[in-house]
Protein backbone atom coordinates (compact mmCIF):
# COMPACT_ATOMS: atom_id res chain seq x y z
CA UNK A 1 0.00 0.00 0.00
CA UNK A 2 1.56 3.52 -0.90
CA UNK A 3 0.99 6.13 1.46
CA UNK A 4 -1.88 7.86 -1.11
CA UNK A 5 -4.00 4.72 -0.76
CA UNK A 6 -3.21 5.04 3.08
CA UNK A 7 -3.78 8.33 3.77
CA UNK A 8 -7.37 7.48 1.74
CA UNK A 9 -7.84 4.72 3.68
CA UNK A 10 -7.59 6.39 7.09
CA UNK A 11 -9.43 9.49 6.00
CA UNK A 12 -12.54 7.40 4.71
CA UNK A 13 -12.45 4.61 7.29
CA UNK A 14 -15.10 2.42 8.60
CA UNK A 15 -14.41 2.05 11.13
CA UNK A 16 -16.64 3.32 13.83
CA UNK A 17 -19.17 3.96 11.06
CA UNK A 18 -22.74 2.90 11.59
CA UNK A 19 -21.98 0.48 8.54
CA UNK A 20 -23.22 -2.90 9.20
CA UNK A 21 -22.41 -5.87 6.82
CA UNK A 22 -24.50 -9.02 6.82
CA UNK A 23 -24.01 -12.37 4.53
CA UNK A 24 -26.39 -14.99 3.39
CA UNK A 25 -25.99 -18.80 2.93
CA UNK A 26 -24.62 -18.12 -0.85
CA UNK A 27 -21.13 -17.20 -0.46
CA UNK A 28 -20.38 -16.06 3.37
CA UNK A 29 -16.28 -16.27 2.28
CA UNK A 30 -16.96 -13.00 0.29
CA UNK A 31 -18.52 -11.22 2.94
CA UNK A 32 -16.03 -12.30 5.18
CA UNK A 33 -13.45 -11.04 2.92
CA UNK A 34 -15.05 -7.97 2.23
CA UNK A 35 -15.16 -7.42 5.93
CA UNK A 36 -11.77 -8.37 6.62
CA UNK A 37 -10.58 -5.58 3.88
CA UNK A 38 -12.41 -2.81 5.56
CA UNK A 39 -12.00 -3.97 9.11
CA UNK A 40 -15.34 -4.76 10.16
CA UNK A 41 -17.12 -7.28 12.17
CA UNK A 42 -19.47 -9.32 10.02
CA UNK A 43 -23.10 -8.77 11.35
CA UNK A 44 -24.65 -11.97 13.31
CA UNK A 45 -27.85 -13.41 11.41
CA UNK A 46 -29.33 -16.68 10.95
CA UNK A 47 -30.55 -18.16 7.36
CA UNK A 48 -32.30 -21.58 7.32
CA UNK A 49 -35.52 -23.19 6.71
CA UNK A 50 -38.64 -24.17 8.67
CA UNK A 51 -39.02 -27.95 8.94
CA UNK A 52 -42.02 -27.12 6.05
CA UNK A 53 -39.31 -25.63 3.81
CA UNK A 54 -40.24 -21.99 4.42
CA UNK A 55 -36.94 -20.12 4.57
CA UNK A 56 -36.35 -18.90 7.84
CA UNK A 57 -34.53 -15.46 8.13
CA UNK A 58 -33.32 -13.68 11.29
CA UNK A 59 -31.00 -10.36 12.15
CA UNK A 60 -29.55 -11.33 15.50
CA UNK A 61 -27.94 -8.11 16.35
CA UNK A 62 -29.69 -4.13 16.26
CA UNK A 63 -29.69 -2.27 12.96
CA UNK A 64 -31.37 0.82 13.92
CA UNK A 65 -30.48 3.84 12.31
CA UNK A 66 -27.76 1.63 10.73
CA UNK A 67 -26.59 1.18 7.12
CA UNK A 68 -27.14 -2.41 6.67
CA UNK A 69 -25.45 -4.43 3.52
CA UNK A 70 -26.39 -7.54 2.68
CA UNK A 71 -23.77 -10.11 0.70
CA UNK A 72 -25.32 -12.41 -1.56
CA UNK A 73 -25.00 -13.49 -5.23
CA UNK A 74 -28.10 -15.22 -6.68
CA UNK A 75 -26.46 -18.71 -7.57
CA UNK A 76 -25.79 -21.74 -6.06
CA UNK A 77 -29.52 -23.25 -5.14
CA UNK A 78 -30.58 -19.61 -7.14
CA UNK A 79 -33.98 -19.68 -5.93
CA UNK A 80 -33.01 -20.46 -2.21
CA UNK A 81 -30.34 -17.91 -2.22
CA UNK A 82 -32.57 -15.31 -3.78
CA UNK A 83 -35.54 -15.74 -1.15
CA UNK A 84 -33.16 -15.55 1.55
CA UNK A 85 -31.54 -11.93 -0.03
CA UNK A 86 -35.80 -10.61 0.15
CA UNK A 87 -36.50 -12.00 3.72
CA UNK A 88 -33.01 -10.25 5.17
CA UNK A 89 -33.64 -7.11 3.23
CA UNK A 90 -37.24 -7.26 4.17
CA UNK A 91 -35.83 -8.34 7.91
CA UNK A 92 -33.21 -5.16 8.25
CA UNK A 93 -36.06 -2.61 6.74
CA UNK A 94 -38.51 -3.66 9.64
CA UNK A 95 -35.98 -3.29 12.12
CA UNK A 96 -35.68 0.32 11.56
CA UNK A 97 -32.79 0.20 9.47
CA UNK A 98 -31.71 3.49 7.65
CA UNK A 99 -30.40 2.36 4.53
CA UNK A 100 -30.47 -1.47 3.39
CA UNK A 101 -28.22 -2.10 0.01
CA UNK A 102 -28.52 -5.33 -1.56
CA UNK A 103 -24.68 -6.54 -2.42
CA UNK A 104 -25.86 -9.01 -4.89
CA UNK A 105 -22.24 -9.53 -7.10
CA UNK A 106 -23.91 -11.88 -9.24
CA UNK A 107 -27.19 -11.03 -10.49
CA UNK A 108 -29.10 -14.22 -11.27
CA UNK A 109 -31.61 -14.35 -13.53
CA UNK A 110 -30.05 -11.40 -15.25
CA UNK A 111 -30.24 -13.76 -18.66
CA UNK A 112 -33.98 -13.41 -18.78
CA UNK A 113 -33.94 -9.53 -19.48
CA UNK A 114 -35.73 -9.77 -22.35
CA UNK A 115 -38.28 -11.77 -24.16
CA UNK A 116 -36.92 -13.81 -26.73
CA UNK A 117 -40.02 -15.46 -28.01
CA UNK A 118 -43.90 -15.07 -26.86
CA UNK A 119 -45.26 -16.17 -23.56
CA UNK A 120 -41.83 -15.56 -21.60
CA UNK A 121 -41.55 -13.89 -18.62
CA UNK A 122 -39.06 -10.80 -17.90
CA UNK A 123 -37.06 -12.46 -14.72
CA UNK A 124 -34.41 -9.59 -14.43
CA UNK A 125 -37.56 -6.74 -14.10
CA UNK A 126 -39.45 -9.06 -12.50
CA UNK A 127 -37.25 -9.16 -9.47
CA UNK A 128 -35.59 -5.47 -9.84
CA UNK A 129 -39.18 -4.95 -8.73
CA UNK A 130 -39.63 -7.60 -5.48
CA UNK A 131 -35.72 -6.35 -4.23
CA UNK A 132 -36.97 -2.66 -4.33
CA UNK A 133 -40.31 -3.73 -2.45
CA UNK A 134 -38.62 -5.86 -0.28
CA UNK A 135 -36.83 -2.24 1.04
CA UNK A 136 -33.66 -2.14 -0.76
CA UNK A 137 -32.27 1.45 -1.25
CA UNK A 138 -29.61 0.75 -3.18
CA UNK A 139 -27.95 -2.67 -5.35
CA UNK A 140 -24.42 -3.40 -5.40
CA UNK A 141 -23.71 -5.36 -8.32
CA UNK A 142 -20.59 -6.36 -10.75
CA UNK A 143 -20.60 -6.64 -14.52
CA UNK A 144 -24.53 -7.15 -15.09
CA UNK A 145 -24.75 -9.63 -18.09
CA UNK A 146 -26.83 -6.52 -19.39
CA UNK A 147 -26.07 -3.23 -18.04
CA UNK A 148 -29.95 -2.15 -19.12
CA UNK A 149 -31.00 -4.02 -16.28
CA UNK A 150 -29.81 -1.09 -13.81
CA UNK A 151 -32.30 0.92 -15.83
CA UNK A 152 -35.31 -2.15 -14.53
CA UNK A 153 -34.55 -0.42 -11.07
CA UNK A 154 -36.04 3.15 -9.83
CA UNK A 155 -33.11 3.41 -6.85
CA UNK A 156 -29.19 3.49 -7.66
CA UNK A 157 -27.58 0.57 -8.57
CA UNK A 158 -23.64 0.43 -9.00
CA UNK A 159 -22.67 -1.80 -11.56
CA UNK A 160 -18.89 -2.40 -10.84
CA UNK A 161 -16.67 -3.35 -13.74
CA UNK A 162 -14.07 -6.14 -13.12
CA UNK A 163 -12.37 -5.83 -16.02
CA UNK A 164 -9.54 -3.10 -14.86
CA UNK A 165 -9.04 -6.16 -12.86
CA UNK A 166 -8.48 -8.52 -15.46
CA UNK A 167 -6.71 -5.90 -17.68
CA UNK A 168 -3.88 -5.50 -15.09
CA UNK A 169 -3.44 -8.98 -14.62
CA UNK A 170 -3.30 -9.99 -18.08
CA UNK A 171 -1.00 -6.66 -19.36
CA UNK A 172 1.49 -8.48 -16.56
CA UNK A 173 1.16 -12.14 -17.88
CA UNK A 174 0.77 -11.52 -21.56
CA UNK A 175 3.39 -8.93 -21.53
CA UNK A 176 5.05 -8.90 -25.24
CA UNK A 177 2.84 -11.50 -26.67
CA UNK A 178 0.79 -10.58 -30.01
CA UNK A 179 -2.81 -10.37 -28.26
CA UNK A 180 -5.89 -10.62 -29.79
CA UNK A 181 -8.84 -10.43 -27.58
CA UNK A 182 -11.87 -12.35 -28.78
CA UNK A 183 -15.86 -11.89 -28.07
CA UNK A 184 -16.98 -15.17 -28.14
CA UNK A 185 -20.13 -13.78 -29.46
CA UNK A 186 -22.57 -10.83 -30.67
CA UNK A 187 -23.69 -9.58 -27.60
CA UNK A 188 -20.18 -9.21 -25.66
CA UNK A 189 -18.81 -7.20 -28.54
CA UNK A 190 -18.93 -3.54 -26.56
CA UNK A 191 -17.35 -5.50 -23.38
CA UNK A 192 -14.22 -7.27 -26.21
CA UNK A 193 -13.79 -4.16 -27.91
CA UNK A 194 -13.44 -1.56 -24.68
CA UNK A 195 -10.68 -4.48 -22.99
CA UNK A 196 -8.69 -4.89 -26.51
CA UNK A 197 -8.61 -0.90 -26.72
CA UNK A 198 -7.42 -0.99 -22.66
CA UNK A 199 -4.56 -3.83 -24.08
CA UNK A 200 -3.43 -1.99 -27.38
CA UNK A 201 -4.75 -5.31 -28.91
CA UNK A 202 -6.60 -6.29 -31.71
CA UNK A 203 -10.33 -7.79 -32.06
CA UNK A 204 -11.92 -10.61 -33.28
CA UNK A 205 -15.77 -11.91 -33.15
CA UNK A 206 -17.30 -15.51 -32.79
CA UNK A 207 -21.28 -15.26 -33.71
CA UNK A 208 -22.73 -18.26 -31.66
CA UNK A 209 -26.08 -19.98 -32.03
CA UNK A 210 -27.93 -21.73 -29.47
CA UNK A 211 -30.51 -24.67 -31.14
CA UNK A 212 -31.47 -25.43 -27.65
CA UNK A 213 -31.09 -23.89 -24.25
CA UNK A 214 -27.34 -23.97 -22.49
CA UNK A 215 -26.26 -25.41 -25.94
CA UNK A 216 -23.67 -23.07 -27.77
CA UNK A 217 -22.32 -23.39 -31.03
CA UNK A 218 -19.71 -20.82 -32.62
CA UNK A 219 -20.85 -20.39 -36.42
CA UNK A 220 -19.13 -17.60 -37.76
CA UNK A 221 -15.95 -15.75 -36.89
CA UNK A 222 -14.66 -12.58 -37.90
CA UNK A 223 -10.84 -11.31 -37.35
CA UNK A 224 -7.43 -12.92 -37.52
CA UNK A 225 -5.82 -15.01 -34.62
CA UNK A 226 -3.35 -16.64 -37.13
CA UNK A 227 -0.11 -16.44 -34.82
CA UNK A 228 -1.85 -15.10 -31.94
CA UNK A 229 -2.20 -15.10 -28.52
CA UNK A 230 -5.91 -15.12 -28.11
CA UNK A 231 -7.75 -13.92 -24.60
CA UNK A 232 -11.34 -14.70 -24.98
CA UNK A 233 -13.59 -12.14 -22.80
CA UNK A 234 -16.74 -12.71 -21.39
CA UNK A 235 -19.54 -11.95 -18.45
CA UNK A 236 -19.94 -15.35 -17.33
CA UNK A 237 -19.71 -19.11 -17.67
CA UNK A 238 -22.15 -21.21 -17.27
CA UNK A 239 -22.27 -24.68 -19.04
CA UNK A 240 -18.26 -23.70 -20.91
CA UNK A 241 -20.12 -24.44 -24.11
CA UNK A 242 -19.38 -20.82 -25.05
CA UNK A 243 -16.08 -20.69 -23.85
CA UNK A 244 -15.31 -24.31 -25.31
CA UNK A 245 -16.80 -23.82 -29.07
CA UNK A 246 -15.26 -20.90 -28.91
CA UNK A 247 -11.82 -22.14 -28.38
CA UNK A 248 -11.92 -24.99 -30.68
CA UNK A 249 -12.73 -22.39 -33.44
CA UNK A 250 -9.88 -20.23 -32.59
CA UNK A 251 -7.44 -23.26 -32.88
CA UNK A 252 -8.89 -23.85 -36.36
CA UNK A 253 -8.40 -20.03 -37.14
CA UNK A 254 -4.48 -21.02 -35.84
CA UNK A 255 -4.66 -18.89 -32.35
CA UNK A 256 -1.22 -20.44 -30.35
CA UNK A 257 -2.50 -20.47 -27.18
CA UNK A 258 -5.82 -19.91 -25.77
CA UNK A 259 -6.43 -17.83 -22.41
CA UNK A 260 -10.17 -16.96 -21.53
CA UNK A 261 -11.33 -14.48 -18.84
CA UNK A 262 -14.83 -14.45 -17.14
CA UNK A 263 -16.15 -12.64 -14.09
CA UNK A 264 -18.86 -15.34 -12.62
CA UNK A 265 -17.73 -18.60 -12.66
CA UNK A 266 -21.09 -20.39 -12.42
CA UNK A 267 -19.55 -23.57 -13.45
CA UNK A 268 -22.71 -25.30 -14.07
CA UNK A 269 -22.74 -29.41 -14.98
CA UNK A 270 -19.85 -30.61 -16.24
CA UNK A 271 -18.25 -27.17 -16.87
CA UNK A 272 -14.72 -27.81 -14.94
CA UNK A 273 -14.23 -31.10 -16.48
CA UNK A 274 -14.96 -29.88 -19.88
CA UNK A 275 -12.74 -26.95 -19.70
CA UNK A 276 -10.04 -28.58 -17.95
CA UNK A 277 -9.92 -31.28 -21.24
CA UNK A 278 -10.51 -28.06 -23.84
CA UNK A 279 -8.09 -26.38 -25.65
CA UNK A 280 -8.37 -23.33 -23.11
CA UNK A 281 -4.83 -22.98 -21.04
CA UNK A 282 -5.88 -21.10 -18.08
CA UNK A 283 -9.58 -19.34 -17.24
CA UNK A 284 -9.65 -16.12 -15.23
CA UNK A 285 -12.52 -15.62 -13.37
CA UNK A 286 -13.51 -13.55 -9.98
CA UNK A 287 -15.22 -14.63 -6.86
CA UNK A 288 -18.25 -13.00 -7.09
CA UNK A 289 -19.84 -16.59 -6.62
CA UNK A 290 -18.05 -19.69 -5.02
CA UNK A 291 -15.86 -21.63 -6.50
CA UNK A 292 -15.16 -25.06 -6.14
CA UNK A 293 -12.25 -26.63 -5.07
CA UNK A 294 -12.37 -28.66 -8.03
CA UNK A 295 -12.01 -25.42 -9.97
CA UNK A 296 -9.12 -23.85 -7.95
CA UNK A 297 -6.63 -27.74 -9.15
CA UNK A 298 -7.67 -27.10 -12.50
CA UNK A 299 -7.15 -24.30 -15.26
CA UNK A 300 -9.45 -21.48 -13.71
CA UNK A 301 -6.96 -18.80 -11.89
CA UNK A 302 -9.49 -16.53 -9.53
CA UNK A 303 -9.15 -13.19 -8.99
CA UNK A 304 -10.62 -11.65 -5.53
CA UNK A 305 -13.57 -9.56 -5.70
CA UNK A 306 -13.64 -7.95 -2.16
CA UNK A 307 -11.38 -5.54 -3.06
CA UNK A 308 -13.36 -3.59 -5.74
CA UNK A 309 -16.83 -4.53 -3.60
CA UNK A 310 -15.13 -2.85 -0.62
CA UNK A 311 -14.34 -0.11 -1.97
CA UNK A 312 -17.62 0.70 -3.53
CA UNK A 313 -18.90 0.84 0.18
CA UNK A 314 -16.67 3.05 1.41
CA UNK A 315 -17.55 5.35 -1.68
CA UNK A 316 -21.14 4.76 -1.31
CA UNK A 317 -20.94 5.47 2.70
CA UNK A 318 -19.45 8.43 2.00
CA UNK A 319 -20.69 9.75 -1.02
CA UNK A 320 -18.30 9.29 -3.16
CA UNK A 321 -17.43 8.42 -6.73
CA UNK A 322 -17.69 4.55 -7.50
CA UNK A 323 -17.23 4.79 -11.02
CA UNK A 324 -13.57 6.37 -10.11
CA UNK A 325 -12.90 2.92 -8.68
CA UNK A 326 -12.83 1.90 -11.82
CA UNK A 327 -9.80 4.86 -13.67
CA UNK A 328 -7.36 2.85 -11.74
CA UNK A 329 -5.08 6.26 -11.50
CA UNK A 330 -7.61 8.14 -9.76
CA UNK A 331 -8.74 5.37 -7.40
CA UNK A 332 -7.72 6.90 -4.54
CA UNK A 333 -8.94 10.26 -5.03
CA UNK A 334 -11.86 11.68 -2.25
CA UNK A 335 -13.78 12.79 -5.71
CA UNK A 336 -17.77 12.90 -5.36
CA UNK A 337 -18.99 13.77 -8.85
C1 LIG B 1 -24.39 -15.17 -22.94
O1 LIG B 1 -24.92 -14.23 -23.51
C2 LIG B 1 -23.37 -14.96 -21.87
O2 LIG B 1 -22.66 -13.78 -22.06
C3 LIG B 1 -22.43 -16.14 -21.80
O3 LIG B 1 -21.75 -16.26 -23.03
C4 LIG B 1 -23.16 -17.41 -21.52
O4 LIG B 1 -24.02 -17.24 -20.43
C5 LIG B 1 -22.24 -18.56 -21.24
O5 LIG B 1 -23.02 -19.70 -21.06
P1 LIG B 1 -22.40 -21.15 -21.30
O6 LIG B 1 -21.17 -21.25 -20.49
O7 LIG B 1 -23.48 -22.10 -20.81
O8 LIG B 1 -22.19 -21.31 -22.75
Amino acid sequence: MDAVEAEFKERFTLEGSNVKIFSGNAHPRLAYDICRYLNLPLGESYAGFFKNGETRVKIEETVRGKDVYIVQPVCGRVNDSLVELLLMIDAAARASAKNVTAIIPYYGYAKQEKKTSGREPIAAKLFANIYTVAGANRIITVDLHAAAIQGFFDIPVDNLAFAPIFHDYYMEKLEGQDVAVVSPDAGGVARAKAFADAMKASLSIIFKRRNRPDHAEAIEFVGDVKGKTVLIIDDMISTGGTMIEAARLLKKQGACRIYACATHPLLAGNAIRDIDNSDIEEVAVADTVPIPIEARRGKFKCLPAAQLISEAIRRVHYNLSVSMLFDWRKKYEANSD
